[in-house]
């Protein structure tokens, strides 16, 4: 596997209030610190929060990031937010396709695709999340479930720079339970196999993040497997403490 520059990212989800803000001020302290070591820092906070965060790193080893975006510009879509409005607020990162955002709101393939390329033309970088079901995973599907939504959710002119992949099975996240270290190892070779499929050339430039139950207890672990590039961290992102235990293990 490649060599690439870990990145761990924290998904705030639908969690925080502006009493929040201290913990992305003490990571950023902590980030100018080394407290990463080789790591990049993105926190995607809740969108009301976007712009204060973003004030509050500027300058600092941490970016933000959105947790979606709308494909247009701008437009008649009340209550969505576009890729150039999160670049404006001051992100540089937009998470998409979560499996939460895949369920809770009907997010196929194709409509993460399109994100993607609006995350593109804003100047955004795009975390593309894929991931298997229980029932998938049981049923001996996982590797060609996540295949085809890689392939159904990145764009085909997909530069490197711009692109992350997050894996995420869905019966990981928030759970405890993650995959073994066996099964992520053979899941980030297949993925990125596929991206080289895909992009000719790109796929071992693309970092490719474990997702799911990531917590400062199996950080190490996790952060050792092959092909494991980072991760996208949920509920281990919300206090200071946890979200940079994890980092530290880069
Ligand atoms: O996007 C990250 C997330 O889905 C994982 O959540 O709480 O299991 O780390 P959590």
């Amino acid at each position: 596997s490649p060599r690439l520059r870990p990145l761990v990212a924290g998904n705030w989800k639908m969690h925080g209030l502006r009493e929040a803000l201290p913990e992305i001020a003490k990571t950023c302290a902590a980030a100018a610190g080394g407290g990463a070591g080789e790591a990049e820092l993105v926190i995607c906070p809740p969108a009301t929060l976007i712009m204060a965060a973003a004030a509050i790193c500027e300058g600092s080893p941490v970016a933000i990031g959105g947790q979606d975006c709308h494909s247009a510009p701008s437009g008649p879509f009340t209550g969505d937010i576009s890729a150039e409005m999160l670049k404006d607020a001051g992100a540089s990162y937009v998470i998409l396709g979560h499996s939460e955002r895949r369920s809770g709101h009907n997010e196929g393939d194709e409509s993460v695709r399109e994100k993607a390329c609006a995350a593109f033309r804003a100047g955004l970088t795009a975390i593309v999340c894929v991931g298997e079901t229980k029932a998938e995973r049981e049923a001996g599907e996982a590797l060609p479930t996540v295949g085809a939504q890689l392939t159904g959710s990145i764009p085909n002119s997909s530069a490197s720079e711009g692109l992350v992949i997050a894996y995420e099975p869905v019966w990981a996240i928030g759970t405890g339970l993650t995959p073994t270290p066996h099964d992520i190892a053979e899941m980030h070779r297949f993925i990125r196999a596929r991206i080289n499929d895909h992009l000719p050339g790109q796929g071992d430039k693309i970092r490719i993040l474990y997702g799911g139950s990531v917590k400062p207890d199996n950080a190490a672990e996790l952060m050792a497997v092959d092909d494991v590039d980072g991760f996208l961290v949920g509920g281990g992102s919300l206090t200071f403490k946890d979200f940079m235990a994890i980092a530290g293990v880069y």
